[in-house]
């Protein structure tokens, strides 16, 4: 039997007090995340995170939201101060947070080396990779513990070095590139003390949110999938994890991408 396996056991057993945390449960996935995981009825409380937590409508009496800006430590020491009153432990921690483009402030992937500036990069890498690792690491003991915990980052497939035969789009590759070598880190250092602790990077496929909007014109509309759906496949990805793919990549079909 698998670890994950044996992690579903224990969230449908006789335990209580079991914790999920979405972190940008008002955007595209992340939103049809929040629906799976309460549909799963897994969880006794669901904390999700938007930068404004308005946005967070939910009937569900399961659904604490939380303000969180990744890109400020003081407002990732204060949600994470929150969640630590509520709760003891967390048992799945998914962060959704992604930036390609915004054009607010003219930001886009660049299409060549002469397109980079220091600001775009500061700013992709804040939101991409920085953020979802300064966020665990604020978590501490609500992820540090021995009970079975799941730790996903929404990934990308764009970050895979050896599936790389475009080039371009230089800061929200490296960002997400740098963000899972920190997921595979992560896997071992948690991996020591706890073996069922599985950290993972998640690619959902072409979704077609905000993100994806002005990059759709190619993608068959077979391969565009709605929130939901992706966010159906992953929920099937979770279910049935190993402890063996711990720090991999993996699709929405289950496959590992190749780092
Ligand atoms: N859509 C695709 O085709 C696709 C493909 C591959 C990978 N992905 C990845 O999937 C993830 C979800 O993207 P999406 O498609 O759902 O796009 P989206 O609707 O634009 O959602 C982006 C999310 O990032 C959050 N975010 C942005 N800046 C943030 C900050 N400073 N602090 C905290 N959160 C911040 C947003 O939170 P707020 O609600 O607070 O704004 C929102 O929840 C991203 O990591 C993306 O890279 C998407």
């Amino acid at each position: 039997m698998s670890e994950w396996v044996s992690v579903l056991n224990y969230l449908n057993g006789d335990h209580v007090n079991q914790s999920a945390l979405i972190q940008g449960g008002a955007g595209g996935l992340g939103r049809a995340l929040v629906d799976r995981v309460l549909e799963s009825d897994r969880f006794d409380r669901v904390f999700v995170t938007a930068r404004d937590s308005s946005r967070i409508v939910s009937e569900d009496p399961r659904v604490v939201p939380i303000a969180l800006d990744l890109t400020d430590d003081a407002s990732i020491a204060e949600a994470a101060e929150t969640i630590r009153t509520l709760t003891n432990h967390l048992h799945l921690a998914i962060t959704t947070a992604g930036l390609l483009q915004d054009d607010a402030t003219g930001l886009k992937p660049e299409k060549k080396l002469g397109d980079l500036t220091r600001s775009h990069l500061q700013r992709v890498f804040s939101v991409n990779c920085f953020g979802p690792f300064l966020w665990y690491a604020a978590l501490g003991r609500l992820i540090r513990h021995r009970d079975p915990v799941i730790i996903a980052t929404l990934s990308a497939r764009v970050a895979s070095i050896g599936d790389n035969r475009l080039g371009g789009w230089h800061s929200y590759r490296a960002s997400k590139t740098a963000q899972n070598m920190l997921t595979k880190n992560l896997s071992l250092e948690l991996g020591r003390t706890n073996p069922n602790a599985i950290v993972i990077g998640l690619h959902p496929g072409t979704v077609d949110t905000n993100l994806s909007k002005p990059f759709q014109a190619g993608v068959s509309p077979e391969r565009l999938f709605t929130p939901e759906q992706s966010a159906g496949y992953l929920w099937d990805v979770l279910l049935n994890l190993t402890s063996e793919q711990s720090g991999q990549v993996i699709a929405w079909d289950g496959q590992a991408i190749v780092p």
